[in-house]
């Protein structure tokens, strides 16, 4: 997979490209560049927002400075580019579609992710509604920007991908997965198997696969229709 993640700050990534799954999956052979959209602005002193029409306060991010910054790294109109099979162009917006394991695995899926940071105020809204395939939240709650954001999609998606993790099987049975039909994940316990007498269920400490196995979906199962806030095992 290719990922493009268009910024003011792109040596926010330097850090995240440093950690492990991150390193795994770009060491075979996946991608993820950054750009930033002051180094193509047309606009003097490198500008690249503008205040709004109709008054507020706050900068919006300008679609001239959005459009040439695609421009320069697509060579062709944003518009064809977007249109492209394989490549999804996701805005990061508080108010977008909000992102889920089942919208991770279908950015995956794709060939290439380009995401759009927004700083300020936002996004003028023409980027988003001829330049994007989407809108996209990490909750509803406001950041600064779309870095971090960004950050959690491509964290996300490239621990989906072959090669990220040191076991494949991980991402494979996870909370929401369709292999726990969408549930949360089990709990899990290590040693030592008694804590200041807290104890660990006997039943995985009993080398019985099958009864493991049916411990861990029925915990599963319990915690998606049950208090899975708590994080704590269900009786
Ligand atoms: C301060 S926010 C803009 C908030 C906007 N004025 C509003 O009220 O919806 C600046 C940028 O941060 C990013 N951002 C903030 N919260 C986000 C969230 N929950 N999910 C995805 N992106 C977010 C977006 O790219 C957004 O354009």
């Amino acid at each position: 997979m290719r990922i493009d993640v268009f910024t003011l700050f792109p040596q926010w990534f330097d850090w995240f490209r440093t950690q492990r799954h991150v390193a795994n999956a770009l060491g075979v052979g996946h991608t993820l560049a950054c750009v930033d959209y002051r180094a193509t602005t047309p606009l003097s002193a490198g500008q690249v927002d503008d205040t709004p029409f109709g008054g507020g306060a706050g900068m919006v991010l300008r679609i001239d400075v959005v459009e040439a910054a695609l421009r320069a790294r697509y060579g062709e109109d944003p518009v064809d580019a977007t249109a492209r099979p394989g490549r999804r162009v996701v805005a990061l917006t508080p108010v977008g579609r909000l992102l889920d394991d089942a919208y991770v695995s279908e950015l995956a899926a794709e060939d290439e992710l380009v995401l759009l940071c927004g700083r300020y105020e936002g996004f003028d809204e023409r980027i988003l509604e001829h330049f994007c395939t989407d809108r996209l939240s990490i909750g509803r709650y406001v950041l600064a920007g779309g870095e971090l954001a960004a950050m959690v999609v491509c964290d996300a998606v490239l621990r989906k991908l072959p090669g990220a993790l040191g076991h494949e099987d991980s991402a494979l049975e996870e909370s929401f997965s369709p292999a726990l039909e969408g549930a949360p994940e089990y709990p899990h316990y290590t040693r030592p198997a008694e804590w200041r007498g807290w104890t660990v269920p006997d039943v995985l400490l009993s080398g019985h696969h099958a009864n493991i196995r049916a411990w861990r979906l029925a915990q599963s199962r319990a915690r998606a229709t049950g208090d899975a806030g708590s994080g704590r095992p269900l009786p």
